[in-house]
Parts: C-alpha cells; sequence; structure tokens
C-alpha cells in the first residue's frame, strides 16, 4: 500500500482510540509547579512509559533527575541510518483560576468551537504538550505496526518543562552519546491557521524575575501615616511604570545593546504572513492593539524582546476597605528575548537598573528565577526542508515560516551541547487558550499532527542519504 493511503486508512481504523487514549493522559494532572500533584506527575511518567512501550520502542526508561524524571525511549534498527531525536513535555500548567473553566481542567470533554468544528479536546494539557507530544508516540506506533519506520528514534519526554527545564540541562549535558542525533523533533509550538500551515523558525528567549519592595517594617494607619513614609506599592507601581518610556521602549539601559535588528527584506518577507488585525482584535474583544512604536503586532511578539509583570500583589485585597499602608509590595516580572541577548547578562541589568531607580525609603529585592536563550534555525537545513515536504504532502500546500514569540528555552541548549538544529512542527492555533482556562486542541490538528509526522522521517531519512 502506499505510504500516504497507509497512515490515512490507520488513523482511520484507530482514531477513536487515539482520541480515548489522549484524554486517559489528560484526565492525570501533571502540575509540576505545585508539589501536592507530586504522585500525579510521578503517575504520568509511567503512562508515557507504558506509551512508548506500546508504540515499539525497544527500550524505554524512566531517568531519574533530582526533580522529575525524564522518560527516555529508543528503537535503533540500523546504526547507518539517521536518528530522530522526539521531545516534549508531560507536565503542565496550574489550572487555576479554575472557576472561569467551562469542565474541569482534568475531566476531558470534546466540544465543537468555530475554529474547531470537528470537535476540540478540552483540557489542561491538551495542547501544551500532552496532545502533541502524543502525536509523535501515535505516528510512532503506526511506523512500527506497519513496518514503515525509515530511521532510528529517540525520544526523550520531560517533566519539568513549565518550571524551567532544570534538570533536564543537566541529563542532556551528561549524556551526550545517549542522546547523539541528527535532528531534534519538537511539536510544542502553534501553526497560523488550519489552511495555514507553518513552521516556527524561533523561540523568544526569558528572563524572569520577582522583585520586593519593603518599606517600613510593619504596616501602617494610612491617615497617621499616610504621606510621610514611602508607600512600597506606590512606589513598586512608579518603578514599573518607569521600565516603559512613551515609546513602549523598554528603559533598562543596555537591554537593547545585542538585539538583532532585522533587515528591511527580512521584515517585509515576514509581513507576507496571513494576519487580521481586525481578526485579532476582535478575537481579544479589544479596540486598539499596543505596543512598541515603529513595529507591527508580528513583530513585537516575535522579532522584538518585551518585559511583562505577570503578577503583582501587596496590602489589602480582601473585601471591603482598609486603610492601610502595607510594608511590602512585589511583583513577578518576565522579559522575553531576542536571539543574542543573554538572558543572564539581561538579568542582571535588570537587577542593577531596578536598585538604581529606587528611591530612599525602601529596600530592593530582586530574585532571578528560570531563563533561557532564545533560538533561531535557517530554512536551509535538511530538517527543514523535511518538515517543509511533510507540510506540503498533507496540507496540500507548502508552510510558512515563523517566528514565535512563545519560549522553549532547553532547544539553544540543545544546539549547544547536541550539537543539533531543532524542528519546531506545532499543531496549536493561538486561540487553543494555552495556559489559560478552557485550553483545548482540536482533535483535526492531533489527528493532522499524526498524519504529517511519518512523512518528516520519510523525508528526512530520504534528504539524509
Ligand atoms: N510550549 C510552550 C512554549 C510555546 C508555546 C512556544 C507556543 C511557542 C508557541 C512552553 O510549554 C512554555 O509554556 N514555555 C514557557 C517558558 C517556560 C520556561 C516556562 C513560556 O513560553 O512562557
Ligand atoms: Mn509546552
Ligand atoms: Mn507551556
Amino acid at each position: 500500500m502506499p505510504f500516504m493511503q497507509s497512515i490515512s486508512s490507520y488513523l482511520n481504523n484507530n482514531q477513536n482510540r487515539f482520541i480515548s487514549e489522549l484524554i486517559e493522559l489528560l484526565k492525570i494532572p501533571s502540575i509540576s509547579a505545585d508539589s501536592t500533584f507530586k504522585a500525579d506527575v510521578l503517575k504520568t511518567a509511567e503512562f508515557i512509559k507504558t506509551s512508548l512501550e506500546h508504540a515499539g520502542c525497544d527500550t524505554v526508561e524512566i531517568c531519574q533527575t533530582d526533580g522529575y524524571p525524564i522518560v527516555y525511549g529508543e528503537k535503533i534498527i540500523d546504526k547507518n541510518l539517521p536518528t530522530i531525536l522526539v521531545y516534549g513535555h508531560y507536565d503542565v500548567q496550574p489550572p487555576d483560576p479554575l472557576d472561569l473553566w467551562n469542565s474541569p481542567p482534568f475531566d476531558p470533554v470534546i466540544q465543537k468551537t468555530d475554529l474547531h468544528p470537528e470537535g476540540a479536546i478540552f483540557a489542561r494539557g491538551a495542547c501544551d504538550d500532552k496532545g502533541q507530544m502524543y502525536m509523535h508516540i501515535k505516528a510512532m506506533e503506526y511506523m512500527t505496526s506497519q513496518d514503515k519506520l525509515p530511521c532510528n528514534v529517540k525520544f526523550m519526554i520531560e517533566g519539568e518543562e513549565e518550571v524551567g527545564s532544570v534538570n533536564l540541562s543537566t541529563f542532556v549535558k551528561n549524556n551526550h552519546e545517549k542522546l547523539a542525533n541528527d535532528v531534534i523533533l519538537i511539536s510544542d509550538t502553534g501553526m497560523i491557521a488550519k489552511d495555514v500551515p507553518s513552521i516556527t523558525t524561533g523561540l523568544r528567549g526569558l528572563s524572569y524575575v520577582e522583585v520586593e519592595v519593603t518599606g517600613p517594617n510593619r504596616d501602617l494607619h494610612s491617615g497617621l501615616y499616610g504621606g510621610a513614609v514611602a508607600n512600597p506599592i506606590n512606589i513598586l507601581t512608579k518603578m514599573i511604570a518607569s521600565l516603559h518610556d512613551e515609546n513602549n521602549h523598554i528603559t533598562i539601559p543596555g537591554f537593547y545593546d545585542k538585539v538583532e535588528n532585522l533587515s528591511d527584506a527580512e521584515r517585509s518577507e515576514m509581513a507576507k504572513a496571513p494576519f487580521s488585525l481586525e481578526a485579532y482584535k476582535k478575537a481579544l474583544d479589544i479596540d486598539s492593539v499596543y505596543g512598541e512604536e515603529g513595529y507591527s503586532t508580528n513583530e513585537r511578539n516575535s522579532i522584538r524582546p518585551t518585559l511583562d509583570v505577570n503578577g503583582i500583589w501587596g496590602g489589602y485585597t480582601g473585601e471591603g476597605a482598609k486603610t492601610v499602608i502595607a510594608s511590602k509590595a512585589y511583583a513577578k516580572i518576565s522579559m522575553r528575548l531576542v536571539p543574542h541577548q543573554d538572558w543572564e547578562e539581561i538579568t542582571q541589568l535588570f537587577k542593577s537598573h531596578f536598585e538604581n531607580i529606587a528611591p530612599k525609603g525602601v529596600k530592593i529585592k530582586v530574585t532571578p528565577h528560570h531563563g533561557g536563550q532564545g533560538y533561531v534555525t535557517p530554512i536551509g537545513s535538511t530538517g527543514y526542508k523535511a518538515a517543509a515536504k511533510a507540510y506540503e504532502q498533507t496540507f496540500g500546500k507548502m508552510p510558512i515560516p515563523q517566528r514565535s514569540g512563545g519560549s522553549i528555552p532547553i532547544v539553544s541548549l540543545f544546539e549547544q551541547e547536541l550539537n543539533s538544529k531543532t524542528i519546531l512542527m506545532g499543531f496549536g492555533l493561538d486561540s487553543d487558550a494555552i495556559h489559560s482556562p478552557n485550553e483545548h486542541f482540536g482533535i483535526w490538528n492531533y489527528l493532522k499532527g499524526i498524519e504529517t509526522i511519518p512523512w518528516f522521517y520519510h523525508y528526512f531519512t530520504q534528504l539524509k542519504k
């Protein structure tokens, strides 16, 4: 049977099972950030191990780390053939705020939406990344069971991506030989639209810090003391506001020094990607977009660095009014970085600047959290070409290269440690609400991913010969 026909019929015969298996996986609340879910995270690793065994891996191990384990599996059919390393993550973001979910986050339901008339699975992790990662396991099952696996394959599925992949870094550094490969394949990003396939060619880096402003040594009556001592919340908000100028440029000295300026040709190439500002605004119910002067929306969220407050707290936030000057105020701040900006250097620049701009009367503490470098991959590589041919095969048109605004910090470490390029074949949509309430993943996208992945194996092996 020709390749195409054989994958379509395998999909038709097995799609209900593929969906119900994913639903079982989504029921386990593998929240890596919250230690009360430890047993569930570990159970998910076991689930992945069993799935990889069923999918035809010859060896599967649960590799212990100082944190959550990495599930590693492989099938080596011939040392002379290329090796694809698949990376994904089985941990998920916390689901809160729970009251904004239309159905419980770990009780998956299938519901139709405007963009997903075939139905979408609603659950935390449906798209990021359980659904997308599981496509690879099902594609593997197809290839091994139908005798269609053209090359060697290694799987490395971690449980700490959403908390910074700290232990994965160590694992990668210590296992160069085990992880040796010709290309790394990841589905943990998105595509432009169901009829506009795209391949992610860039990811942003990240620096994440927490700041604490301390004023007086205790909370004070705002009438007795207000106006006479520094109010940490007033000060913190003023300091944060000063981090952007009137053109929405970031004011931290040195912040832009290493930012790569794209040529006009590159920018006009980017601008060709289909994008409707009207639809964008409508989907978010906003009357205008907002951002750095001189750049388009797509540029602002991909090739330009940004700084955002992710959370801010302090003082009285309960019911009613309490007249108080809090002793402390806090914020969590993230900076999305572009390739060449070094996240550790940016963290330092932030820290010095934030300490410098603090007025007298308060103490400042800046605590760095995780971070990571950005990534760009050329469209001329064998991996990119193979991916493009794979999409062309299953979508009937060539994919568009697109830089994404999100971060997968481990990707640049892969390049550094394993010396290989990563191909980001994402099948999610921006509207799939990853990290938000009502996260979902289209059934169509899920099945399309399973159908497209074997073609990548096929073309990559062919182009490598
Ligand atoms: N899969 C996402 C990253 C992503 C999503 C990239 C969509 C491009 C398009 C990943 O799980 C993620 O959420 N990364 C975090 C960073 C991490 C260190 C917590 C992010 O981007 O905020
Ligand atoms: Mn992810
Ligand atoms: Mn994520």
